[in-house]
């Protein structure tokens, strides 16, 4: 018998949410370096906030999935909205333990997927934490690709960075600049806002992240120089929230014609020294997931995946 999506009504859902927000908590103690009573204010604030109303919360669908009588597990999707234009997102989707390994997974996304492009909707992403490989490996056969990845690495061994030196940046405004218009340009492409609220929201995270420019207290913005030459330029933040327990690479870059000649390595490694030497214990990042260079560079320095962001667009059928 075919599995059907059903709506959650809300004693479905009084039944589900201790549950969810228990895992939601424990993924997040390792993704964003809390304390365990710490993730779990958050998990909770974040779903009194996004699920106010429960099963009744505007462009909140939840659905519990049914097969042969039996109600096998369930869905949240969260409807495109102001920061996802184009994409709906799956909030979380789970499978009770007597009914997995049987396929139920993929019938219930599968099963949104048509909802969705009757819809009208172009894309659905989800995100994935940690070591959760069995999911990461259904959503691939469902086509979905990674589109971003948070990793992190614990700086309890250092190596020295060799053949680089970090000093104080010497072109911050152009670089600055240049990073934050690639910025508002992925929001336009992969986002799907438009120009001027993409240019908006860039222009309100500089100001939110780089109040005082170079001499924010807190971050570490250094020009990588490589025999008197400069080469690049890393920027790291010391642990802030949302990641109190972690420091946080915010952006290396090598320029073109200094690029695979070991100076990326090298100036992630002196990153790496000056937060412990500050005393910081694991340093996360971000990267998306078409820069396979430096997804490589990475997995080479021992960072583990914290989270993953997969997507898949929705062809009209
Ligand atoms: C990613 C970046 C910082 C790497 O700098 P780099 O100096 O070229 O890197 P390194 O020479 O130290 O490379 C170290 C390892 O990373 C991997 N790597 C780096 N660039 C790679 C590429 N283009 N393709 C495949 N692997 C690559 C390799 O494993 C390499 O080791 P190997 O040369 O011994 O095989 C640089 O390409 C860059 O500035 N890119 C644009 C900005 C950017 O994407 N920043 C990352 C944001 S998350």
């Amino acid at each position: 018998m075919p599995l059907t999506l059903v709506e959650m009504g809300p004693d479905d859902f009084v039944r589900r949410r201790a549950q969810l927000v228990a895992s939601y908590a424990e993924a997040i103690t390792t993704a964003r370096a809390l304390t365990r009573a710490e993730a779990e204010a958050e998990a909770e604030r974040d779903v009194a906030g996004r699920l106010p109303r429960g099963p009744a919360t505007r462009g909140q669908l939840l659905r519990k999935a049914l097969a042969d009588g039996a109600e096998v597990g369930w869905i949240w999707l969260s409807l495109p909205g102001p920061a996802l234009p184009d994409t709906a997102w799956i909030s979380d989707v789970e499978v009770d333990p007597p009914f997995r390994s049987r396929g139920y997974a993929g019938a219930i996304i599968t099963a949104v997927e048509a909802e969705l492009v009757a819809r009208r909707v172009p894309a659905i992403g989800l995100n994935v934490f940690g070591d959760n490989t069995t999911a990461r490996r259904l959503y691939e056969r469902l086509g979905f690709e990674v589109t971003a990845e948070q990793r992190s690495r614990p700086l309890a061994e250092v190596p020295a960075a060799e053949g680089i030196d970090l000093v104080p940046m010497t072109d911050y405004e152009s670089r600055i600049e240049a990073l934050f218009a690639d910025y508002a340009q992925d929001l336009v492409q992969e986002r799907g806002l438009w120009h001027g609220e993409a240019e908006a929201r860039a222009a309100r995270k500089l100001a939110e992240l780089l109040p005082d420019g170079p001499q924010t207290d807190g971050m570490i913005l250094r020009t990588v120089v490589a025999r008197g030459v400069p080469v690049g330029w890393v920027w790291a933040g010391l642990p802030a929230p949302p990641r109190p327990g972690m420091g946080w690479l915010h952006n290396i870059e090598i320029d073109g014609p200094y690029r695979r000649r070991g100076y990326g390595r090298a100036a992630v490694t002196a990153v790496e020294s000056e937060l412990a030497r500050r005393g910081v214990r694991t340093m996360g990042l971000n990267v998306h997931g078409v820069n396979t260079g430096a997804r490589r560079l990475y997995d080479r320095l021992g960072y583990r995946l914290l989270a993953q962001q997969m997507a898949k667009h929705l062809a009209a059928r």
